[in-house]
């Protein structure tokens, strides 16, 4: 049998339901903040993530899947012809990039113009080791406001998250939210050089992973979940102590606002995040109980330089991500499952072979006013079809029967009363719509 590739799930209707319901919430929800929604290619040339995340990073240089035509392939194996630059191409590991080069691209921010406010949701890439959820295919949702230094961004952005958190119903005690800012291209590089020092000065108690990012890539020691290298960074220089004075007013307006908004927040001078591309703030939610290592929810941060990385003017950014599969996992592990309430308008059950086609007919005629409908394709006996019509969590039945073939009417029963009434065959459709309109005008029972 061939079955889904390694780490890349099915999202079964249910779930699929529950993703479409989790997109739309975020759409209303974050629209409230006029952000507008944006697609970009799940493919992108493999240049923008090397210059954009960055080469040395775990995500371009160990988890990203190239993507290639067949032709390219064939001639790449037997005529030695590698494809060329523009069509070196790998699949999105996150989203920033993409929608950074479309802002770019598209100048979605003209100068002097407001920020871009964008939100997006889809399928990430990442050849990472699968495991429970930690995923090679996954699915972001994500935000990304362009056009603007100012901290209200920051705040404003973060303080939505928490809006929609609480839109799902996830609480605040759930979680952390972790932050912290790693300043500027200036005031990290004095740090860089503190830190360097201070690791070299211990090198002998860090792991080889650590020792092999001394010169590399200091800053992510920080992060390392080595235990004996935890004790060490714990006295290790904080970069707090190191930004401008510039950075620090930007990080304690973050702060600020957030306290005006009653957002609880951990400053952790020891976040980095994996991205290359992040300044000044930097932030995390992570589930407080029951998801082990895997417990980012979301994450995300400034990136005050990253269109100038990619060619494009100064344009500094700030976004985040969530990890859906994650949420849903955050959510099972506080005892609330995924659920969207589904329900079927009307089923038409036949009582004989004659009524099938009128019972296409009607299912056609209700579906063209608004509602849905459905009926048995299969001959099931009358039981069975209500049976089904229990499992679809019809509203309402309507039973074609011989009695009711000759005298050209219905019989409607409405599930939630099971009171039964008999309709004539022409007024169905428009009685039923009534009903039901009324039935949800007044909420549910
Ligand atoms: P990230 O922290 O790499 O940030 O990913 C965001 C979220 O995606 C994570 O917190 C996690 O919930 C989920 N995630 C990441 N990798 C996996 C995986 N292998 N399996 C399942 N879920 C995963 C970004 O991607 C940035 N683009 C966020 C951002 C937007 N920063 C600024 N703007």
């Amino acid at each position: 049998m061939i079955v889904s590739p390694e780490g890349m799930n099915d999202l079964l209707p249910d779930m699929a339901f529950f993703w479409n319901s989790f997109r739309s919430k975020a759409l209303e929800t974050f629209g409230r903040y006029g952000y507008l929604p944006i697609d970009t290619p799940v493919v992108e040339q493999t240049a923008l993530f090397v210059r954009s995340i960055g080469e040395g990073t775990d995500v371009v240089a160990k988890e990203m899947f190239a993507a290639i035509s067949g032709e390219n392939l064939r001639r790449w194996l037997e005529e030695g012809k590698s494809p060329k630059a523009k069509s070196l191409l790998s699949l999105r590991p996150e989203g920033t990039a993409g929608i950074v080069r479309a802002v770019v691209q598209h100048d979605l921010v003209p100068q002097g113009a407001a920020p871009a406010k964008l939100v997006y949701a889809g399928p990430m890439f990442r050849a990472e080791r699968p495991q429970k959820d930690r995923y090679r295919q996954f699915n972001q949702l994500g935000i990304e406001c362009l056009g603007s230094d100012s901290p209200t961004i920051d705040a404003e952005a973060i303080s939505m998250l928490m809006d929609f958190f609480g839109q799902i119903g996830l609480p605040y005690d759930s979680f952390k939210l972790l932050i912290n800012s790693i300043g500027c291209e200036s005031c990290r590089s004095t740090y860089r050089e503190a830190l360097r020092s201070f690791l070299l000065e211990n090198s002998a108690s860090l792991c080889e992973t650590c020792n092999t990012r001394i010169e590399l890539n200091p800053l992510r020691t920080l992060d390392c979940k080595n235990a004996d290298c935890q004790n060490v960074m714990h006295v290790a220089p904080k970069i707090t102590n190191y930004l401008c004075n510039e950075c620090k007013c930007h990080f304690d307006e973050v702060k600020e606002l957030l306290c005006v908004s009653s957002i609880p927040y951990i400053e952790e001078p020891s976040l980095v995040r994996g991205l290359d591309y992040y300044t000044r703030t930097v932030f995390e939610v992570q589930v407080a109980e029951g998801m082990g290592a895997q417990n980012a929810i979301g994450g995300g941060g400034r990136y005050d330089r990253l269109a100038e990385q990619i060619e494009g003017r100064r344009t500094p950014g700030f976004g985040f991500a969530l990890g859906f599969e994650r949420v849903v996992s955050a959510l099972s592990s506080i005892g609330i499952e995924p659920h969207v309430a589904r329900s079927l308008d009307v089923f038409v059950a036949c009582a004989c072979a004659e009524a099938y086609k009128v019972a296409f007919s009607l299912a056609q005629a209700c579906r063209a006013k608004g509602l849905s409908a459905d009926f048995d394709h299969q001959g099931r006996s009358l039981k069975s079809q209500l049976k089904l019509a229990n499992k679809f969590n019809a509203l309402q039945v309507i039973f074609l029967g011989p009695d009711e073939l000759d005298g050209n009417y219905v019989t409607v029963r409405d599930m939630e009363n099971h009171e039964e009434r008999p309709i004539s065959m022409e007024s169905v459709v428009v009685e039923l719509v009534a009903a039901l309109t009324k039935k949800s005008e007044s909420g549910p029972a």
